[in-house]
């Protein structure tokens, strides 16, 4: 909706100032951009809106062999398509996320830890080397990411190619999540329904809609995220 009332601006600009190819895409973005800024879109979305159109020009001044295109649409497709229906792209665990969730885990033995949504598993890669002690378990749903991590996790964790809807969490003392505000108020309905008294649910910067945490740690990472921590009861 913001391209087509930007496309309309440019056109209707185009009658008076007669503009060169790549200047009417300039003028799209322009226009894109001012008017998600108006409609107070999230931030991220007014500089994708402002970028896209003038990009697309930059890149046909580049001459890149179509495939190339072909190929980054291809990979974003096997890492990202899954995020069109949860609304839950990539982007991993900082290190401050990383090392502040291995100083908050009991001291417990076998402890089993279930990341849902793994990504590349790096957060599991982490685990599994400052805690050899712990069961460590990760569910992703893009087949890529899900190889990826499998390749890179061996044995030292047990990631499963699926949905975390279709995962059963009673067995997991700890489930950590890095998803989105999306899902946040179904999986906290799950968590409640399927974890067992005294085990935590730890989500990376998500809020639970309604319910305030039990513990908060900030991380002081690029995202100025915090890890919010429940004791299911
Ligand atoms: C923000 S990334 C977090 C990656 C990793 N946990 C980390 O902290 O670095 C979220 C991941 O969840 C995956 N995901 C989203 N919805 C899912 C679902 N329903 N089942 C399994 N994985 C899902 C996405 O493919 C993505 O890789």
């Amino acid at each position: 909706m913001v391209h087509l009332c930007a496309w309309i601006v440019a056109v209707a600009l185009a009658q008076f100032i007669e503009p060169f190819w790549p200047g009417l895409l300039l003028i799209q973005g322009f226009a894109a951009g001012i008017i998600s800024l108006l409609a107070r879109l999230p931030v991220w979305w007014r500089w994708i809106n402002l970028l896209f159109f003038p990009l697309i020009g930059f890149a046909q001044q580049l001459a890149i062999a179509p495939a190339w295109y072909l190929l980054a649409l291809a990979l974003l497709l096997l890492t990202q398509f899954g995020a069109l229906r949860s609304r839950v792209p990539l982007y991993l665990s900082s290190q401050r996320a990383k090392a502040e969730l291995t100083r908050l885990l009991p001291a417990q033995p076998g402890l089993q830890l279930l990341d849902v949504g793994s990504g590349l598993g790096g957060l599991l890669a982490h685990l599994a080397q400052a805690r050899p002690d712990l069961k460590l378990s990760g569910i992703e749903s893009a087949p890529l990411l899900w190889l990826l991590s499998r390749l890179r996790l061996g044995r030292r964790a047990d990631i499963r190619f699926g949905d975390l809807w279709q995962t059963d969490l009673s067995s997991y003392d700890v489930v950590y999540a890095f998803l989105s505000p999306e899902p946040m108020a179904r999986l906290w309905d799950k968590t409640r329904r399927e974890m067992k008294p005294g085990s935590l649910f730890i989500s990376n910067s998500f809020a639970v809609p309604g319910v305030p945490p039990d513990a908060e740690v900030e991380l002081d990472d690029l995202h100025r995220g915090r890890l919010l921590i429940w004791r299911l009861s």
